[in-house]
């Protein structure tokens, strides 16, 4: 064959293979409100970054008539590419052959990437739409799952792992985005569940719909499955573009430092009148992070879950933070089993990948009561006081206002290792709030005040009392709990200070295997 020949049947080919399942089976996954596999690469990845891998693989299954049935690519586009021309290793699944569904030549091809991205110390980032596992493949499929399981457990903490899911992801497979760092899904057409609404009418009686049961918005309000919601499936790969900014490469690694404009010094008056007189009043704390951060620039995860608690990445004169801060606008920003988990999910993460912890406190303490204490108040409470004690990232830990009981020990106290500890002048460190810290210490004179007015009038002195000597930064401050009290204007200023001094901050854990978090 001559080579323009050969060259032309190369061509051809991979004309072919990015057809994937053909025409039909786009136009239908269009009509569904979906991108294909390779349309959604395109938009991730730096207009012509993408290498692709494996273009030619196709399965080898001899079963139910499939040998008739070869796809080029076999239902999984695989390769490389840049986000803001840094590497990234990607995988996207094709809906348009067989489902998207997992054969053992589709398995391997997701292997080899992840071995590429392990190697070379890069981000990993799989978009999954997906039947699941190939049934005609049988235990080959199962196998090809649990090969990827393993890769994403080795990489876990080496390289950053985020997954997309834009279509259905179910049955065992779903544990594959699970062992990830980040999911993201979208409103519509995105669905996550380890047994779907028939096999869950048949065991239970329960009827349910796909979006009740695995939606985008169940996962990202309930369960806390998904990280990040977004509108479409564009928004949601320009969520993942941004949140591959804040990360490093892999965990031996700083994060990129972004030229930054926003003035280091920029003062913040209105931060000086920011806290409510009445302590009891709420506010938002995102208003706070937003007028802290480079830019107002923040970007929240979880937004829909535990909102008590808000975390998030953003820039301090170009160096990307996490953000952790009680949220008083929510269950007065108390900590509960869910905020806790979600607390401890995200230090852990960005200890993992050296990227320094901001805590903005606010918290009235741990939330009372059976269904807490049922649920495991205690272990999942231990999660976050383990993961704030175990990083040796730069931690930086401003107290707003109150900061009552164990709650102030697990918020990045000085205890736990954080470095620097600043409080506002409108901060209360105390064991707990003065009302109820005056029925429980006097509560003996208080049965004894039988006149309601007398009883509050008693109440009301007693508080002042307790207020001034407790409800204050001074206490903690005279024994070197916090370094320092601070103007809530400067705030942004010291943070960056401290960023600065504590760059080359070196902390280690005793040797051991690993530890043994209360999970
Ligand atoms: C082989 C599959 C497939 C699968 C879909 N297809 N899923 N082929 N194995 N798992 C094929 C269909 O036969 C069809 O082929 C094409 O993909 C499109 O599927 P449709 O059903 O027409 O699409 P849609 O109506 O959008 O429904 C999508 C779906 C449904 C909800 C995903 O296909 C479905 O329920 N599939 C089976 C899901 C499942 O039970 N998977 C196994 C889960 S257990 P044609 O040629 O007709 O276009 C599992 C275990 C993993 O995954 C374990 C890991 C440890």
């Amino acid at each position: 064959m001559a080579i323009e020949d050969r060259i032309k049947e190369l061509l051809d080919k991979r004309d072919k293979a990015r057809m994937g399942g053909g025409a039909d089976r786009i136009e239908s996954q269009h009509a569904k409100g979906k991108l294909t596999a390779r349309e959604r690469l395109e938009m991730l990845l730096d207009e012509g970054s993408f290498e692709e891998f494996d273009m030619f693989v196709s399965h080898r299954c001899h079963d139910f008539g499939l040998e008739k049935q070869q796809y080029l690519s076999d239902g999984v586009v695989t390769g490389y590419g840049t986000i803001d021309g840094r590497l990234v290793y990607v995988f996207s699944q094709d809906f348009t052959v067989f489902g998207g569904s997992l054969s053992e030549a589709f398995a391997n091809k997701i292997c080899k990437i992840m071995d590429h991205a392990l190697k070379v110390g890069a981000p990993l980032i799989g978009i999954n739409d997906s039947g699941g596992a190939r049934i005609q493949e049988g235990v080959k499929s199962l196998g090809g799952y649990a090969d990827i399981f393993q890769r994403n457990i080795m990489a876990s903490g080496v390289i950053p792992q985020i997954s997309a899911v834009f279509g259905p992801c179910a049955g065992g497979a779903v544990y594959s985005p699970a062992l990830t760092d980040f999911i993201v899904m979208s409103k519509e057409n995105s669905y996550m569940f380890v047994t779907g609404p028939k096999v869950v009418k048949t065991v239970t009686g329960e009827v349910v719909t796909t979006a009740e049961l695995g939606g985008g918005m169940v996962h990202a309000s309930k369960s806390g499955v998904a990280h990040f919601l977004a509108d479409d499936e564009k928004e949601g790969i320009q969520l993942i573009r941004k949140i591959i900014s804040f990360l490093p490469q892999n965990n031996m690694e700083d994060p990129p430092i972004i030229a930054c404009d926003d003035p280091i010094d920029r003062l913040e008056d209105a931060l000086n009148y920011f806290i409510p007189d009445n302590p009891n009043k709420p506010y938002d704390v995102k208003d706070i992070i937003e007028s802290l951060v480079d830019n107002g620039e923040f970007l929240e995860i979880h937004r829909h879950y535990a909102q008590n608690i808000v975390v998030g990445f953003a820039r301090f004169d170009g160096m990307s933070v996490g953000i952790i801060a009680n949220q008083p606008n929510y269950l007065a920003g108390v900590l509960d089993i869910e905020a806790s988990r979600k607390g401890a999910r995200f230090v852990r993460f960005c200890d993992a990948f050296n990227i320094p912890i901001i805590t903005l406190v606010d918290v009235p303490g741990f939330l009372p009561g059976t269904s807490q204490e049922y649920g495991g108040i205690i272990i999942n409470g231990a999660k976050l006081l383990f993961a704030y004690g175990e990083a040796t990232v730069p931690k930086i830990t401003i107290t707003l206002r109150k900061s009552y009981g164990g709650a102030h020990d697990v918020m990045g106290s000085k205890q736990l290792r954080a470095d620097v500890n600043y409080a506002w002048p409108s901060a209360e460190i105390a064991v707990m709030g003065a009302r109820g810290a005056i029925e429980i210490l006097e509560g003996k004179k208080l049965k004894e005040i039988t006149d309601e007015g007398e009883r509050n009038k008693f109440i009301a002195e007693k508080e002042v009392e307790y207020r001034e000597k407790f409800a204050s930064p001074y206490q903690a401050a005279k024994y070197g709990y916090i370094d320092d009290v601070i103007e809530p204007r400067n705030t942004r200023f010291r943070i960056i200070r401290s960023l600065q001094a504590l760059s080359t901050k070196k902390q280690n854990l005793p040797p051991k295997k690993h530890s043994t978090i209360p999970l």
